[in-house]
């Protein structure tokens, strides 16, 4: 087989056999297909789309492209959630700690920031000494003892889409159903949890810009997660604007510690209490989803969740003195309003272009080899529906350098249309899919 010919195929969109998406993964992983073609490969994929079956196929052969992991030596039914990716997404931050400290065991890999959206990693990093590279163990057993470990994706799990999802987060690839939908479940697979918990992101912040093709997405994850003997649930929520107020890794951080301190943005903590929900239920510790939501309020107000947070960063090496007070964390060199040019009420906001500045401003990562600036990022003043007088902030830019700063502006300033008329702020929870 050479490359060469799945390229050309797949530009002229045909299927692919489940020997030739093999082929593909096995000699991507050994070095033997150049970037450069890989790329061509995604763009290809990307404007002719996969069939169901390509989709299947590409995620098992992603899945065992390397370890599949035993959580045999973790008790109780281990729940995994994963969420499409989206601008100010912390809930993975919230919800982890909230099911983990009513005894569900959260064993969770998570990722980096990709092309717009956060990642949970890069986050978790910006707690001094937190550590997000655990030996298995080490993973394990922090799961056994404190019931939740969350690490980055290890070289071993799934290194066909740790390679493909660096790549197509610099080669402008990522929103592609088959492609987003083979990325997380091929992970979710090879991590070996035994129910998964999705969050399926649809608005102007998400991959997927509308609802259609957010539940097109959602039924294929469902649809693999079941074949593959996985419960699996999905839920749709809103992306239309950041999520919470916060976007930029520390930032969403500080933010993620209000919340479970019960000061938390009311949209966070609906979409926590969601998709936590689902754990809770699919671990079978609550006879209906109405009663694990009270439970899981229950943790935020007795302040267990908090306390699980504490002991969760201090097993993998962060220093929990920050968490208790946030205030510690770094903040960025310089605060900078972007105001209304008039009166009105919020009727939309660009979200993805609110992402793209918290990047511009260096949160996020312009090449494969980014370092990224971890105390910069946007704090959201004006959210839809909301009313704003002329000259007003709309919202606050925390960043380190003027240039950078200007361009974010303009990014923001053009993301948010007002309007004359009232406007009614979306509904945050848009469906489940079971
Ligand atoms: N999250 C992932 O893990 N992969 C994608 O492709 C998109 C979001």
């Amino acid at each position: 087989m050479r490359m060469y010919d799945l390229i050309e195929k797949k530009k002229q969109n045909k299927a692919l056999s489940k020997e030739e998406i093999q082929w593909f993964i096995e000699h991507y992983i050994n070095g033997d297909i150049p970037d450069y073609q890989v790329s061509a490969f995604m763009m290809a994929i990307y404007f002719n789309g996969m069939t169901d079956e390509e989709t299947s196929h590409l995620t098992l052969s992603m899945a065992e492209s390397g370890e599949m992991l035993s959580l045999e030596g973790i008790e109780g039914i281990i729940v995994d959630k994963h969420s499409t990716g989206g601008v100010g997404d912390k809930t993975t931050l919230v919800v982890a700690p909230m099911v983990a400290s009513l005894g569900v065991p959260v064993a969770k890999m998570s990722g980096r920031g990709l092309g717009h959206t956060g990642g949970t990693i890069d986050k978790l990093e910006s707690i001094p000494g937190f550590q997000t590279s655990i030996p298995i163990e080490q993973f394990i057993d922090n799961v056994n003892s404190i019931k939740i470990a969350i690490a980055g994706q290890t070289a071993n799990l799934a290194p066909a889409d740790k390679k493909l999802y660096a790549l197509r987060d610099v080669t402008a690839t990522v929103n592609q159903r088959s492609l987003i939908a083979s990325s997380i479940m091929s992970k979710k697979i090879a991590s070996g949890a035994d129910a998964i918990v999705l969050d399926v992101k649809v608005g102007t912040g998400a991959f997927m810009k509308n609802e259609p093709e957010a539940v097109e997405l959602a039924e294929i994850m469902v649809s693999i997660g079941k074949k593959l003997g996985r419960d699996t649930t999905a839920i749709i929520s809103d992306m239309n604007q950041p999520l919470g107020f916060a976007v930029g890794n520390n930032l969403e951080v500080i933010e993620a510690i209000n919340t479970l301190n019960g000061n938390g943005p009311k949209d966070l903590l609906e979409v926590s209490l969601e998709l936590a929900s689902h754990m809770v239920y699919h671990a079978k510790k609550a006879s209906s989803i109405e009663e694990a939501k009270k439970m899981l309020q229950e943790t935020i107000d007795n302040g267990s969740a908090l306390k699980k947070f504490m002991e969760f960063v201090k097993d993998q090496g962060g220093d929990e003195s920050y968490v208790s007070d946030t205030t510690k964390f770094q903040g960025a060199s310089f605060k900078e309003a972007v105001n209304a040019k008039s009166s009105g009420y919020i009727a939309s906001i660009e979200a993805e272009q609110i992402g793209y500045s918290a990047l511009v401003l260096g949160g996020g990562r312009e090449t494969k080899e980014s370092v990224i600036d971890l105390s910069v990022g946007v704090i959201i003043e004006k959210k839809i529906g909301d009313y704003v007088a002329k000259g007003e902030p709309l919202a606050i830019i925390h960043g380190n350098d003027s240039t950078k700063i200007a361009n974010a502006k303009a990014l923001i300033q053009d993301a948010y249309v007002i309007s004359e008329t009232e406007v009614e702020p979306p509904q945050i929870i848009k469906k489940v899919i079971t």
